[in-house]
């Protein structure tokens, strides 16, 4: 039987050009700054986001994890969302790694505001933390790949620029929020002192991330990478990954974001289903059970049985995402196994 795996974009795996890629990459030693191909993609990118320079990471967490300590000093507090990956899913690394705390604040779609922000902002007092560095992610993971508006981008730089904070942006999935929104890289990079971004989340690439920022903050990053394992040498091989998907792996985004619409359709026409069509932006789509009564596990087990994966996000929510290795043949398929097992299991 074929499986159509929607669990997550991480799943894709290098197409046959990719494969190619890599194999022909001219490599170097990394930590003496000699992988040619490497040195290209750190470029590339540092060029795409409009920042002075970039440095291969091992993953999105290593980016996040790296530039929480770059902007911190420990005892500092550093002021985010409360569902963002790196308060969430980054193994407690604020706190081990930089001693810093995390301020989550409730947003709507992954969103919180300057106003939110500004109110969160500690004042001089010797009791409390100081406030160094506010993290925004867009898209928003959980909040099913919601877009950070532009608009609050702006208001939050101001704000952080008048107060002196730094801000950086987990872009893991900034591919996405750009093919959707049609706004540049650079222009979303000029608001952030640092970004990160992913190669491994529906782009194909085996492993892989880029941090981006100032010259002194990579230098910075550049050390920290070292003391915490991750310099690695004939990199190149996984860097060409990198550059392979913003040549051939981004523009397509579109597709996977009209599957994922399609598939959000298709499951907010139950009864009692409830999927934020608004929210559904780019390739994740939620769908919450809670007024059917039925329970997400239950529901995955059953479309597993029938060849459809995706994860239980919550006791009654569903997570769906499409992906590079997802054609629209899939997305039909998916969409028989839906009606079906939704069918006998509402009836
Ligand atoms: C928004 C976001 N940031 C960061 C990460 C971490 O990436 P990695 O799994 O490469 O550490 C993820 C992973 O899914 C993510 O969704």
């Amino acid at each position: 039987m074929k499986i159509i795996d929607l669990r997550s974009d991480t799943l894709t795996k290098p197409t046959p050009g990719m494969r190619a890629a890599i194999a022909n990459a001219e490599v170097g030693d990394d930590v003496f700054g000699e992988d040619p191909t490497v040195n290209k993609l750190q470029q590339r990118v540092a060029d795409l986001l409009g920042m002075e320079a970039a440095l291969f990471v091992t993953s999105g967490t290593m980016g996040n994890q790296l530039a929480i300590k770059c902007h911190t000093s420990p005892g500092d507090e550093t002021i985010c969302e409360e569902n963002c990956h790196s308060f969430n899913y980054e193994a407690g690394g604020p706190a081990m790694l930089a001693g810093v705390q995390m301020r989550p604040l409730p947003g709507s779609r992954g969103v919180i505001t300057a106003g939110q922000i500004a109110a969160a902002i500690r004042s001089a007092d010797h009791h409390f933390p100081h406030t160094q560095l506010v993290i925004l992610e867009n898209t928003h993971n959980r909040a099913g790949g919601a877009i950070f508006p532009l608009e609050e981008i702006k208001n939050i730089r101001l704000l952080t620029q008048e107060r002196q904070l730094k801000l950086h942006l987990d872009g893991a999935r900034l591919w996405n929020a750009h093919i959707a929104t049609g706004i540049s890289l650079r222009e979303y990079g000029q608001y952030f002192d640092s970004v990160s971004v992913c190669f491994s989340k529906g782009l194909g690439a085996p492993v892989g991330s880029v941090l981006a920022g100032s010259h002194a903050f990579i230098d910075q990053a550049h050390r920290f990478r070292k003391m915490w394992g991750g310099g690695m040498r004939q990199a190149g091989i996984l860097a060409a990954a990198g550059l392979y998907a913003i040549d051939h792996h981004i523009a397509r985004l579109a597709e996977d974001h009209a599957r994922a619409r399609k598939l959000a359709v298709c499951l907010s026409g139950f009864t009692n289903v409830e999927v934020d069509l608004t929210a559904t932006q780019t390739n994740i789509v939620i769908a919450d059970f809670v007024k059917t009564g039925l329970k997400a596990p239950d529901i995955v087990v059953n479309m597993k049985r029938k060849g459809l994966h995706c994860i239980a996000f919550s006791p009654t929510r569903l997570r769906l995402v499409t992906h590079l290795d997802v054609n629209d043949g899939d997305i039909d398929q998916a969409i028989d196994i839906i009606n079906s097992v939704l069918q006998e299991m509402l009836t």
